[in-house]
């Protein structure tokens, strides 16, 4: 019996998060987890691409075409069910879901936020609008987090955070591209890795690495 873990990898945009992924898995670095589907929930995510041009198995749940949230969240339930998802990774994924996804797949879901949670997150912020914040307020580090996923936004346990510098003379787009080169695109697939390898135990809210 194999002990490979089927990741299924929520995108709306670039994918750049993902396309870190994909280059962990070719060099052997998701442990035994295995990228099974993308699914988008923009039809023109250039993320469904980079998914294509490396043979991975990929879907759309289109936001608008659903009245609500619950019921969005109910059709994306179905569709991880169906694609037998083991962890569910969002990686640019702009749709909060609710309970109706959370409570299906608790402590299986993570996402990555492009700022050091408690600072900058929750409803509204997401994309350039994180580093937009963060420059008005002048601070001097940002980062990236990866936590689970929970029915309240950017609330879960925290798994890994890497700082990064601020400069001055910053915007928003260069403050972002340096946060991803050196903070997400590394984070996120080690967190993956340790999720998939089952190294990651949860304790009154926090998050302790199995060693
Ligand atoms: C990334 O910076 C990611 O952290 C952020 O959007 C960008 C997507 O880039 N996600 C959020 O803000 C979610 N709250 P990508 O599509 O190139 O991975």
């Amino acid at each position: 019996m194999s002990n490979t873990k089927n990741i299924v990898v929520l995108v709306s945009g670039g994918g750049t998060n993902l396309q870190a992924l994909i280059d962990a898995q070719s060099r052997g670095e998701l442990g035994c987890g295995k990228i099974s589907c993308v699914i988008s929930s923009k039809a023109d995510a250039y993320a469904l691409t980079r998914a294509k041009n490396n043979g991975i198995k990929t879907r759309t749940l289109i936001r608008k075409d659903y009245a609500d949230i619950a019921s969005y969240s109910r059709a994306m339930r179905d569709a991880l069910i169906e694609e037998k998802a083991d962890v569910v990774v969002y990686a640019g994924f702009m749709t909060i879901l609710d309970e109706n996804v959370c409570d299906a797949f608790v402590n299986k879901m993570i996402n990555v936020h492009p700022a050091l949670i408690p600072s900058f997150c929750g409803k509204g912020y997401y994309g350039l609008y994180v580093h937009e914040e963060a420059l008005k307020k002048g601070v001097k580090v940002s980062g990236a987090t990866v936590h689970f996923v929970t029915a309240e936004c950017d609330a879960g346990p925290i798994i890994l955070q890497k700082a990064v510098e601020v400069f001055d003379g910053d915007t928003p787009e260069t403050l972002q591209k340096r946060i991803m080169e050196q903070a997400e695109w590394k984070i996120l697939p080690m967190a993956v890795r340790l999720l998939c390898d089952d190294k990651i135990v949860i304790k009154d809210g926090k998050t302790y690495i199995k060693s």
